[in-house]
């Protein structure tokens, strides 16, 4: 199936503060956004690139240093929620690409071993996303106290790449849309439609970057890697 992945930089990050949008801000001399494409292109399976950034951030993306890879599209705006930007992406894309990935630019460094794992996954069963086990107890919390707690070993942390069959996830969007639904990830978009959605094991590195701690871990990560 022909692959695209959206990648979603139209956030501001608020829980980052600052006054450079969070997918501009750079980590070892490299912006969130630059590395995030280079980890997404590091992956042969995919044949386009879409990215989604803000109407404002036009002219940054045009300052970006990026290879010169024939499947990276040019930016379309996003919108004021995630879901929007990736209903704006989303509408870029022509239909022959069958199978879509929606990531996180501020996962800025995935891995293409996991990527695969999850593509595969993905185009066999309609729907996975990356994911990794809660390391601590899960409470659900209603009014300042512990509503319930759920069994440990079935709670896990979801990441992306999630990765859908296009007529699947638009099919999903649509029914969000028609109920007012606004899922915090794409795969509950797919679970409000009733479809199952597949969980691939993924890796810890590949956190969102969303407070200023998070830069300071990414940081490490990257001089690690590098050191390697
Ligand atoms: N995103 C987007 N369009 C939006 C909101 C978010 O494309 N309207 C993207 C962000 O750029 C980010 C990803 O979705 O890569 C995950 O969102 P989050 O980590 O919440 O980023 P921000 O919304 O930018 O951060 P914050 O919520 O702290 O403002
Ligand atoms: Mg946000």
């Amino acid at each position: 199936m022909r692959t695209a992945v959206i990648v979603l930089a139209a956030g501001r990050g608020e829980r980052l503060g600052g006054k450079t949008p969070k997918a501009f801000v750079e980590i070892a001399g490299r912006t969130i956004l630059e590395r995030a494409l280079d980890s997404l292109m590091a992956f042969d399976g995919f044949d386009r690139l879409q990215p989604v950034i803000s109407r404002e951030d036009f002219d940054r993306y045009a300052e970006l240093d990026l290879p010169p890879d024939p499947r990276l599209a040019p930016p379309v705006a996003g919108g004021a929620e995630r879901q929007d930007s990736v209903a704006a992406g989303l509408a870029a894309l022509p239909e022959e690409f069958e199978l879509l990935a929606i990531h996180d630019a501020a996962r800025c460094r995935v891995q293409a071993g996991d990527i695969a794992r999850v593509v595969s996954v993905a185009e066999e069963f309609g729907a996975a996303l990356l994911a990794v086990p809660a390391r601590d107890t899960v409470k659900l919390v209603s009014d300042g106290a512990v509503a319930r707690t759920p069994e440990r070993a079935g709670c896990w942390l979801a990441q992306t790449p999630q990765v859908f069959h296009r007529g699947l996830y638009a099919e999903a969007l649509a029914k969000a849309e028609a109920d007012g639904f606004q899922g915090t990830d794409d795969a509950e978009l797919v679970e409000h439609l009733g479809a199952p959605v597949r969980v691939v094991s993924g890796n810890p590195g590949n956190f969102k970057i969303t407070s200023p701690e998070d830069l300071i871990a990414a940081e490490r990560g990257i001089a690690q890697g590098e050191a390697q």
